[in-house]
């Protein structure tokens, strides 16, 4: 199967997406044409690093790079300003100045965390991005958005709070790296393919459903070939990311269910994944717009169908107190002069940014999803 690359085109900082079952083996002849053979820094998820990671150290080895290699925990508390001074402590280390790229190669977690420290060191190093869970591949690594947690005033994990935008130089996807990946963390990435099917194209709701059973047994052609679930997905994402990157406006639109994910992400006692927040976080957001008129029943059935085909949690496992996530919503970097923004779904394939969704219609998009109103009204 041949590959497909997408144009990132951004003024200053336009970058390709390369998507191609294998392509992993040709990692350093990508890199040294971005940066030519020098010194690197290969940040690895220290779960692949004796599997992709080898495969990848060789690769940039011979194509003529020193390479530093540094192993991480894809751990949301480990997503942190101490693991970004180890970044660069590893970078100094290594002696590299400010042509060294530095090549994240990891999931969602080690992206924004590597990506974070390449923003950072020495004012910005070239990052080049490898996605390894379908999560990164079809949203985190594409966009420049970087960061860290932080701990917040009530002792709650404070999602992405420390960050910068900074644009990989290219994102390489090799499909073939999902094989190894748990399948909780899969369906975790097709949290965010159902979440660019409400954004912006609800006949990928439609490929969805058509090629569940091919998605989930990881059928390349259907993932990776021109017009396959990934290559539709980074599409979506790089045409909203060049209408504004850094997000003056329309790009939160990508936020669709993201206030309630990250409110449920500080809530650690929950132990929910990334995916699966945005996931419950859909089904809220699919909630507040039936109350508020924006979808009808059988448009809200097939928000969550779509979800739960992929067996992706539609409430959350424990009940929580409804208040508690009121308060993390607030602290939510999409919180504007202290009101609560929206995205909320308008029909299938397209939404709308409001910050004027009544309280208690919030509160009860909680309580649909799980969350226990107590003395709250
Ligand atoms: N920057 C952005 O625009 C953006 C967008 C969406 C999400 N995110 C962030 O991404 C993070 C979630 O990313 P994620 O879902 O990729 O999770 P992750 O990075 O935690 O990876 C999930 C799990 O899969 C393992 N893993 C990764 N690749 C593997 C592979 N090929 N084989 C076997 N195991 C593998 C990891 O060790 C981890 O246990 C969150 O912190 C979220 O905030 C950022």
């Amino acid at each position: 199967m041949t590959g497909t690359t997408i144009h990132v085109s951004l003024a200053d900082a336009a970058y390709d997406v390369m998507i191609e079952p294998g392509l992993l083996r040709r990692l350093g002849s990508i890199v040294a044409q971005i940066a030519g053979p020098t010194k690197a820094l290969l940040a690895v998820d220290e779960r692949i690093t004796s599997g992709h990671g080898l495969v990848a150290q060789r690769s940039l080895h011979e194509a003529g790079f020193t390479t530093t290699t540094i192993q991480l925990a894809a751990r949301e508390l480990e997503k942190s300003l101490p693991t970004a001074q180890r970044l660069y402590e590893a970078m100094l280390g290594g002696g590299l100045d400010r042509s060294s790229p530095v090549v994240a190669l990891g999931g969602g977690i080690i992206g924004d965390t590597v990506g974070f420290a390449a923003a950072t060191y020495l004012r910005g190093v070239p990052l080049i991005q490898v996605p390894t869970t379908l999560l990164a591949m079809v949203d985190a690594a594409i966009g420049g958005k970087t960061a860290v947690n932080f701990t917040l005033p009530d002792g709650g994990l404070g999602k992405n709070i420390v960050g910068a935008y900074w644009q990989p130089k290219a994102v390489v996807i090799d499909p073939k790296m999902l094989g190894t990946l748990d399948p909780r963390d899969f369906r975790c990435g097709l949290a965010e393919c159902v979440k660019y099917a409400l954004v912006a194209d609800a006949s990928l709701l439609d490929f969805l459903a058509d090629h569940a059973e091919a998605i989930q047994r990881l059928d390349m052609d259907t993932l990776a070939r021109r017009g396959g679930l990934i290559e539709r997905c980074v599409r979506i994402k790089a045409a909203i990311v060049e209408q504004d990157e850094r997000e003056a406006g329309p790009r939160a639109v990508l936020n669709l269910g993201h206030t309630f994910a990250h409110a449920i992400e500080a809530q650690q006692e929950l132990d929910v994944l990334h995916g699966e927040a945005v996931s419950i976080g859909l089904v809220a957001a699919a909630d507040c717009a039936l109350r508020t008129g924006r979808i009808d029943a059988a448009q809200q059935q097939r928000i969550t169908k779509a979800l739960q085909r992929f067996g992706l949690p539609l409430c959350l496992p424990r009940p929580v107190n409804a208040d508690q996530l009121m308060r993390a919503m607030r602290y939510d970097k999409k919180a504007l002069r202290g009101r609560m923004r929206l995205v909320l779904p308008v029909g299938l394939g397209a939404v709308e940014i409001t910050d004027n969704v009544p309280a208690d219609v919030v509160q009860s998009a909680w309580s649909h999803v799980g969350a226990v109103l107590v003395g709250s009204r």
